[in-house]
């Protein structure tokens, strides 16, 4: 089949420059959600119609094999399919989605497939306040014989309870015939493209409907509150997906996933965690309360403790990570590394059971196994032009406030002494010191305070 996606509104009442169906929803744009559901079905052409906002839309999904058709002018709904037509299989099913309708699920899209060359399929809902939705019209055997927008609908059409969603699913060949039968003669002066429904009807081409499993599966987005709204359900089923999996969620409704979560068994994660694009968790991986997680494989039973920030890095097991720790890009931690409070670490590799357990930054750095890191540790790994490598050995322990002035090697089972500063390489075992004296004054007074 063809699938069709309607893009061209404004979405005036989001008061946005961005085009209304580029606002994120679980961190993807509106539009990224009907491509993919759209995708489900593997359809020869995708084809989104945009108009608003000139190319953004294009050029936010260029190099994906979509076709784009520009609607210059909003002129209905009608007239934004009519445009497409030109890269459509016009010989397969056309099924009609909505950029604004972000969370259609595959298996509802499923059933909208035509299974006769003479068939219509209209995706309907009840709801309990149709107001404003096009009302589907049967007769009294109970088919299907057209939808009646709400604008044009009088008060016992209004009293129907059964709404168009909207889409749509209708026969590549005679799509193109009925779009141009369309006429704007109606209250908003619009081409309405559920009068293809009544076309139908009069061409005694069966128009069949089926229902979603959820109705919020049809919802539309048009202002911020409906999109806080449609976020929350999102957050919500991929909480359930995860509870389903055996994953132990302190609080369902208190977890954001904006990309790919996947977890082994017996994964724990607290309340107020946030994942961005790729995250892996190993079996018994437990996450604590508050941690912003992106793009970050975690190795089996690691633990991560509260308001921990965790970008771009791979942890191995067992590791201990928190709590307010920072991992960012390229931070590769073998197993059983523990990162305390107030340590980043940035673009370097810790070996096996290495420590940094307070105050730290450790940038651009390889570190051995069994290496300390103490308190106030600093590699200085930028002179203010460029970068440079510290380079710390198997069994290295480093005392409190030392800084590595990079380039610099320490050399394997190497003790360097609290404050001392490094600026040559240091020898394999012994002890490196900056000499200083420690003065003892007797009779010190301390400044008192002025009396008033
Ligand atoms: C439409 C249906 C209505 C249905 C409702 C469900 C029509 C005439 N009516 O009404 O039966 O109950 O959806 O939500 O179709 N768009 C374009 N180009 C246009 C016009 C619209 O791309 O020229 C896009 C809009 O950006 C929007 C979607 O199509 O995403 C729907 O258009 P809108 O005008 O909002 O239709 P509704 O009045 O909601
Ligand atoms: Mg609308």
């Amino acid at each position: 089949m063809n699938v069709v996606i309607l893009a061209a509104g404004q979405g005036k009442r989001m008061r946005s420059a961005l085009p209304k169906v580029l606002h994120p929803l679980g961190g993807q744009p509106l539009l990224a959600h009907v491509i993919a559901a759209a995708r489900s079905l593997a359809p020869a052409r995708i084809c989104v119609v945009y108009g608003h906002g000139g190319d953004a839309v294009p050029q936010a999904f260029a190099g994906q094999g979509l076709a784009f058709a520009r609607q210059a002018e909003q002129l209905g709904t009608a007239h934004a399919v009519q445009q497409a037509l030109p890269h459509l299989d016009r010989a397969q099913p056309v099924l009609v989605l909505y950029g604004d309708v972000p969370l259609t699920r595959p298996s509802t899209l499923e059933r909208m497939r035509l299974t006769d060359e003479r068939q219509v399929k209209l995706l309907t809902v009840e709801l309990a306040d149709p107001t404003g939705y096009g009302r589907v019209l049967r007769n009294t055997r109970g088919a299907v014989t057209g939808v009646v927008e709400h604008k044009d609908a009088n008060e016992r059409q209004r009293a129907i309870s059964e709404v168009n969603t909207g889409i749509l699913c209708v026969p590549g060949p005679l799509l193109g015939p009925w779009l141009a039968d369309i006429d704007n003669d109606n209250a908003q002066g619009e081409y309405y493209l559920p009068d293809v429904i009544r076309l139908a009807v009069a061409d005694r081409v069966p128009v069949l409907t089926e229902r979603p499993d959820e109705i919020w599966e049809t919802l539309g987005v048009n202002d911020k509150a409906q999109l806080a709204q449609l976020e929350r359900v999102h957050q919500f089923e991929q909480a359930r997906a995860l509870l389903a999996a055996g994953v132990t969620l302190s609080d369902p409704s208190r977890i954001d996933i904006r990309g790919a979560l996947s977890c082994g068994s017996d994964v724990s994660i607290d309340v107020g965690c946030v994942f961005e694009g790729s995250v892996k968790l190993a079996d018994g991986v437990s996450v604590g309360p508050h941690c912003v997680i992106r793009d970050t494989t975690l190795g089996a039973g690691t633990r991560v403790e509260a308001f921990s920030h965790l970008d771009g890095a791979s942890v191995g097991a067992r590791a201990r990570i928190g709590p307010y720790a920072r991992l960012r890009p390229e931070a590769a931690l073998a197993d059983e590394v523990h990162i305390g409070n107030f340590v980043e670490v940035k673009a370097s590799t810790l070996g096996l059971r290495s420590k940094a357990n307070h105050l730290a930054y450790v940038g651009d750095s390889t570190v051995g196994r069994d290496v300390n890191i103490g308190a106030g540790t600093i590699t200085c790994n930028y002179d203010g032009a460029n970068k440079h490598r510290t380079e710390i050995g198997d069994e290295v322990h480093i005392g409190s406030d030392v800084q590595l002035v990079a380039p610099v090697k320490v050399g394997r089972g190497s003790t360097v002494g609290a404050g001392t500063t490094v600026w040559q390489d240091v020898p394999e075992g012994g002890l490196v010191l900056n000499p200083k004296q420690q003065q003892h004054r007797t009779g010190w007074q301390r400044p008192k305070k002025k009396a008033r």
